[in-house]
């Protein structure tokens, strides 16, 4: 091997090596953690943002859309984003999260079609089929919050 060759071999070795090192950095438990609560509360302020137009029954039927859209494309990332296993004292996943995961996914659908629910819905400018919809959306959150997630005192959602 040439001298050339060998300090380019020296060099992507000592690269893989550091990319390595980085990828273990990117699975820190807090950054799967952090993550993941991020797609939540993306979750909640888009159902937010629905719920405050149609209580105050606000003019801003096309903005329905766009954020029952918005919670359509972010359903679909519940279940990928926990499927790092990642768990810290006081947080809020259960471990039956990953120990039951078909369970988890079924739980992460029921949401999608709800949201694919609300979106139709939302389409069609109906405004009571839009809130009935909501509210299924709102089941679908509880109905895998109950099994999966440990909610403590001191959250304020
Ligand atoms: C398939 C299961 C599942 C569905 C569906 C689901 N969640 Fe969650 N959610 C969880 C779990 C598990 C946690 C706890 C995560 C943690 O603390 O690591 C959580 C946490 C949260 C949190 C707290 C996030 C934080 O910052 O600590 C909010 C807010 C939330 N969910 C809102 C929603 C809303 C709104 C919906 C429905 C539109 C929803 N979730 C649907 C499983 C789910």
């Amino acid at each position: 091997m040439n001298v050339r060759l060998y300090i380019l071999s020296a060099l992507m070795c000592c690269a893989l090596l550091t990319s390595a090192v980085r990828a273990e950095e990117v699975h820190s438990a807090e950054g799967i953690i952090t993550y993941r609560e991020k797609v939540m509360d993306v979750l909640k302020y888009q159902s937010g943002a629905i719920g405050a137009i149609l209580k105050n029954k606000l003019p801003y039927g096309d903005d329905v859309l766009v954020h029952a859209k918005g919670l359509q494309a972010t359903s679909r990332l519940v279940a990928p984003s926990f499927k790092l296993k990642a768990m810290k004292d006081g947080g809020g996943a259960r471990a039956e999260i990953w120990a039951q995961w078909d369970e988890y996914v079924a739980a992460a659908k029921v949401l999608e079609e709800a949201a694919d629910r609300l979106v139709a819905a939302a389409e069609t400018g109906d405004t009571k089929a839009t809130a009935q919809a909501m509210r299924a959306v709102g089941g679908s959150c509880s109905s895998c919050h109950k099994p999966f997630r440990i909610k403590h005192a001191n959250h304020r959602h």
